[in-house]
């Protein structure tokens, strides 16, 4: 059966790769429409970058709204020190023809959830949670509307990308985290102890280039542009595939593993704000309220990955 998603985002290299990647795969995946966010870079960019890899995936029909300019309660921290100044830096790809919707995105968000028979919508947050937890603040009817949210964001054993504590989806936006994962929704999180382990190797991202395709010859530009970061901070191996393990997931959630456990979000600390703090041994008795993946089959991963950008 043909899942129906939103996919709400902040693109990001691997947010366009995780959106090819859905629309890649339509017998498996609906997509209601795209939401961005500000997170990776400012607002205007994330929903120029949207419509830019829904062009490149010659999907002009797809429909792109623009939400929150900034996070609920915080001042927007940005990340172009890892995807440069556009955000989708790499590749030269045309500025986008196709129109962003004039609806806000939240009104969208909070619109389809009511229209839609509950229980039908997956949303697939790629980057700060504000969209989400601003449509939840202002309709909490919707809640309990939403299938199920399937993340990226948050780390428990890889501890922090953005501060020695904090993934930056969630750092960004703790508030809005917090809203998200005391909804009560089933909620499916890829932390970076998963998304450091799909790694763009020499020879994967030599895949993608041996595509001999547009979009081939797109991803493997936006990965080698996105891997220098992560060569130069962690030493490994490639660029890690963050935001496409939510989109791998919705189509193979065998290639995951994972535990059910409580995560709890920190909002009050400078120190350590926007730590997912993940009960992975269940040495609390509070509650699990998220999946929370810690492993990930590379091999089936790339493999499907590949083989889905090759039919675009
Ligand atoms: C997350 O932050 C962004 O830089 C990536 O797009 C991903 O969603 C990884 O921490
Ligand atoms: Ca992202």
């Amino acid at each position: 059966m043909t899942r129906r998603i939103i996919i709400d985002t902040d693109p990001g290299q691997d947010d366009a790769v995780a959106i090819l990647l859905a629309l890649a795969s339509p017998e498996e995946l609906e997509i209601l429409g795209i939401t961005a966010v500000a997170g990776n870079v400012p607002l205007p960019l994330t929903a120029r970058n949207a419509r830019i890899v829904c062009e490149l995936a010659g999907r002009r029909d797809i429909k792109v709204f623009a939400g929150r300019e900034k996070p609920l309660e915080r001042r927007l921290v940005t990340a172009e020190h890892v995807h440069g100044k556009t955000g989708l830096d790499g590749p030269v790809l045309p500025e986008p023809t196709m129109p962003l919707q004039s609806r806000d995105a939240v009104d969208f968000l909070i619109d389809t959830l009511r229209q839609e028979p509950s229980g039908t919508v997956t949303l697939c947050p790629l980057g700060p949670l504000t969209n989400i937890a601003a449509a939840f603040l202002r309709a909490p009817d919707v809640i309990g509307r939403v299938q199920r949210i399937v993340l990226m964001g948050g780390a428990y054993f890889e501890v922090g990308n953005i501060t020695p504590t904090a993934e930056f989806n969630i750092f960004v936006d703790p508030e809005a985290a917090h809203v998200v994962f005391r909804s009560g929704v089933p909620l499916t999180v890829m932390p970076l102890d998963v998304t450091h382990k799909a790694l763009v190797t020499k020879a994967r991202n030599d895949a993608f280039r041996a595509l001999g395709t547009p979009v081939g010859d797109a991803v493997a530009q936006m990965t080698d542009f996105f891997e220098r970061f992560d060569r130069e901070k962690y030493g490994s191996d490639g660029a890690p595939l963050h935001d496409p393990c939510v989109t791998a997931w919705l189509l193979r959630p065998e290639l995951f593993s994972g535990r059910d456990i409580n995560v709890e979000i920190e909002t009050l600390s400078d120190l350590t704000r926007g730590m997912t703090v993940a009960d992975w041994w269940g040495v609390t008795d509070r509650p699990a309220n998220a999946t929370f993946m810690g492993d990930v089959d590379a091999d089936g991963f790339f493999a499907l990955l590949t083989e889905r950008l090759g039919r675009l």
